[in-house]
């Protein structure tokens, strides 16, 4: 885009016999960025399109071209040729899934524009075909609620209990699925008391996470002590179910146990309330750390490959504040509404 803009201005000027000097002060040095969007699905996707576009503003220096793909990957191809098309500086991919991409980022790559990956990864034959990746460690995430669990029910002296867990997947084949489904699955493994009794995909919506809430309570309502929900939107969608079943939301025994991962506003408020026992964060304010690695890049300098941002977790009480995985100590902090209020989604 800038390129394209200096020509067509030489060419202007020239005709209208202005200098070179006078050519330079009018370059436009304006970085235009295409960002291909998952969609609108949850909370968290909400925050983290806001977090890009304040980014990516006018006033900032950018023109940001968005697409919302809807949760379809057809349309992310899409949006990524038409951006190669436009000549964009920058293409930023928010992938729906990890598979399917070699093709169009090796256009990507062909075409000379550097592609930046956020949120969930891309699983490519050659690493080649991104610049870099900034999102969460899903997997990590996952680890650190299932240890909130362990810890959990030991502490409420039910650690040789029988345990029914339900796990409401992500999106099938998104990173964030993949990470926290593994999470879950290694750590039931791991107890021989512990039971995996349905394991379904609620596509990261309320919606979809109550309709699929509400035909697993009609299966085995009693049976369940734990639901885990690999997204807030989907924890909400599944407490309605279960409250409108006729059964208790809770972290006592009796109750069913309300797992949840984003720590939105509302996932955190829900958090206090009692209803989600434990939410493990995943930050989705995204935009500062792209420009970030678009501003080094125009600086000629090396950005990292991969990036892991830090993140926290919270619980509606104080009975487990700590959990280790492999060596390392994570905080488990207890929520208030002072915490919420200080929060930027
Ligand atoms: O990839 C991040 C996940 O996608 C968030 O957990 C979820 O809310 C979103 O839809």
């Amino acid at each position: 885009m800038k390129k394209k803009m200096v020509t067509a201005l030489l060419a202007v000027s020239m005709l209208a016999g202005l200098s070179a000097v006078n050519v330079m002060a009018a370059d436009d040095d304006t970085i235009t960025v295409g960002f291909s969007q998952v969609g609108a699905e949850s909370d968290w996707r909400t925050a983290n399109t806001e977090s890009m576009k304040s980014t990516f503003s006018e006033d900032n220096g950018y023109e940001l071209i968005f697409d919302d793909a809807q949760q379809k990957q057809e349309n992310q191809l899409t949006a990524i040729r038409n951006f190669i098309q436009q000549e964009v500086d920058y293409i930023v991919l928010a992938p729906v899934t990890e598979t399917g991409w070699d093709t169009v980022l090796q256009e990507a790559k062909d075409a000379g524009i550097p592609v930046i990956i956020v949120d969930r990864m891309v699983d490519v034959s050659d690493d080649s075909l991104y610049t870099a990746w900034v999102g969460s460690n899903f997997k990590l995430e996952g680890q650190k609620a299932m240890a909130w669990l362990d810890a959990y029910l030991e502490a409420k002296g039910r650690g040789d209990e029988e345990i029914n867990l339900v796990d409401i997947q992500g999106t099938i084949g998104a990173s964030a699925q993949i990470g926290r489904t593994e999470g879950f699955d290694e750590a039931v493994e791991a107890h021989d008391n512990w039971t995996t009794l349905a394991q379904q995909s609620g596509e990261f919506t309320q919606a979809k996470g109550q309709e699929v809430m509400e035909s697993i309570l009609k299966q085995s309502g009693d049976d369940i002590d734990v639901v885990y929900c690999e997204n807030d939107n989907e924890a909400f969608g599944a407490i309605d179910a279960i409250k409108a079943a006729g059964y208790e939301v809770g972290g006592e025994e009796g109750q069913i146990l309300v797992m949840s991962f984003d720590t939105t506003n509302a996932g955190l408020t829900q958090t206090l309330s009692g209803e989600i026992t434990c939410d493990t964060e995943c930050n989705p304010l995204h935009g500062p750390r792209v420009e970030e690695i678009i501003q080094k890049l125009e600086a000629g300098e090396d950005v990292d490959k991969q990036a892991f941002v830090d993140e926290v977790a919270f619980a509606s009480d104080d009975t487990v504040t700590k959990v280790t995985i492999d060596g390392t100590d994570y905080d488990i902090t207890p929520i208030t509404q002072e915490i919420i209020d200080g929060r930027a989604y």
